[in-house]
């Protein structure tokens, strides 16, 4: 699924150099620098298959790049997925050469450009079931015969729409405020769990210690903030831990913070790589997907825009990634 206005900006950068830092109390010292280049492995192009212009009519028609909307518009899920797998190497949002797409029901509703009085799902169909001229072309395995029944089933039931770009994920920033994690932070000072959610370093930098707590400043840091699970958490609410906050400096170089059982997370400058400096791309990684801050980032006191309600334009709290 594609998911647009966050840009994984990081992900278009060099990165040279993976420090892991976990959120243990400081004075553990837990830095750990590890030198795995980042193998980001190059967008698989498909090649797809050599030479398959041996097409018994022709060249199909169609026109390149005449598609009827985006990749699974208005396709039920499960036949959206068989296309994906089978058929858009070739049939996809740049066809190749001069051939049609399968990309989305209005593609499959629209009459065959070769074949008179058939459409091109009713094509795709045929051609799936071609023992001689079968699609995919050989050397491709065939479409599993379950799968071909899936795609039958829905053209024979006059190709109703499906809903599979449809149901996104709710928003987290819709959500009511609440404290998810129903515990909220009391006393003062002294812990990597506290006062989740307001700005740390605009306290433990400037010294504003605003009386309630000890009078010494907290430890000097970098990058600090929150982690919730929706988005409009009040402050001292704890937040979620476990998830990893991926932060690239200007140099280039990526680190990883993991939030606390407050789901708080911190970079002391004593435990920043050298020349470690905004300005800052971030992301919040968890459970195999990730949610990236599309700008660029100054400031590492990331809750004094990440509030409950949002200030300076941001949308309200650091969330997890939700789709
Ligand atoms: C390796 C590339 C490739 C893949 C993968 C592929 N096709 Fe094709 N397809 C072609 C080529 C080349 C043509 C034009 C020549 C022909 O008709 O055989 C074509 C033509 C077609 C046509 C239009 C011609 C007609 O008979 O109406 C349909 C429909 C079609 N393919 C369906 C499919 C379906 C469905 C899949 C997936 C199950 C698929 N194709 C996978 C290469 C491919
Ligand atoms: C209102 C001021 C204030 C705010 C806001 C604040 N802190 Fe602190 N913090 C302090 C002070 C003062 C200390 C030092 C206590 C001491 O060393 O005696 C401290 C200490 C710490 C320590 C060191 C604890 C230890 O075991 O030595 C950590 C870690 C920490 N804060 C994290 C955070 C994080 C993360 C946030 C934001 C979610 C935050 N703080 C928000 C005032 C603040
Ligand atoms: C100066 C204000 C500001 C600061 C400081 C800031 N952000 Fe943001 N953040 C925004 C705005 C505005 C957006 C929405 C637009 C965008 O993505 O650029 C946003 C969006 C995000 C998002 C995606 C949506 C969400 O809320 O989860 C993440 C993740 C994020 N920021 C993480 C961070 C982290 C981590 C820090 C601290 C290193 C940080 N931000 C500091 C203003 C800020």
């Amino acid at each position: 699924m594609i998911r647009r206005g966050y840009i994984s900006i990081t992900e278009t950068l060099l990165v040279t150099g993976v420090l892991t830092i976990a959120c243990t109390p400081p004075g553990a010292g837990t830095t750990e620098t590890g030198s795995s280049p980042d193998t980001d492995g190059t967008p698989g192009e498909s090649s797809g298959a050599a030479g398959s212009d041996g097409g018994a009519d022709g060249s199909g028609g169609g026109g390149p790049g005449e598609g009827g909307g985006p990749a699974g518009d208005g396709l039920p899920c499960d036949v959206d997925a068989i296309l994906a797998a089978s058929c858009r190497s070739c049939h996809g949002v740049t066809p190749l050469g001069n051939m049609i797409s399968l990309l989305s029901r209005a593609d499959l509703l629209a009459d065959s450009p070769t074949v008179p009085n058939a459409t091109i799902g009713q094509r795709a169909v045929s051609r799936m079931q071609d023992a001689t001229t079968p699609m995919p072309p050989a050397p491709a395995l065939p479409v599993a015969e379950s799968d071909i029944a899936v795609v039958a089933d829905w053209v024979a039931a006059g190709m109703p729409a499906g809903d599979c770009t449809t149901d996104p994920a709710p928003s987290p920033f819709d959500a009511e405020s609440m404290c998810t994690s129903n515990r909220m932070w009391q006393g003062c000072g002294e812990s990597d769990r506290m006062k989740p959610g307001e700005a740390c370093i605009d306290c433990h930098n400037n010294g504003d210690n605003s009386g309630d707590c000890e009078d010494d400043n907290g430890p000097f840091f970098l990058l600090a903030g929150t982690v919730y699970p929706t988005g409009h958490e009040p402050d001292s609410c704890y937040g979620f831990a476990g998830a990893v906050v991926e932060v690239t400096d200007a140099s280039r170089q990526t680190l990883k913070l993991s939030t606390n059982e407050a789901g708080n997370f911190y970079l002391e400058a004593e435990d920043a790589p050298p020349g470690f400096a905004a300005p800052y791309y971030v992301k919040v990684v968890y459970d195999g997907k990730e949610l990236a801050m599309a700008t660029e980032v100054t400031d590492g006191d990331c809750n004094t825009c990440h509030t409950a309600d949002g200030d300076q334009d941001a949308p309200g709290r650091i969330v997890l990634p939700w789709q």
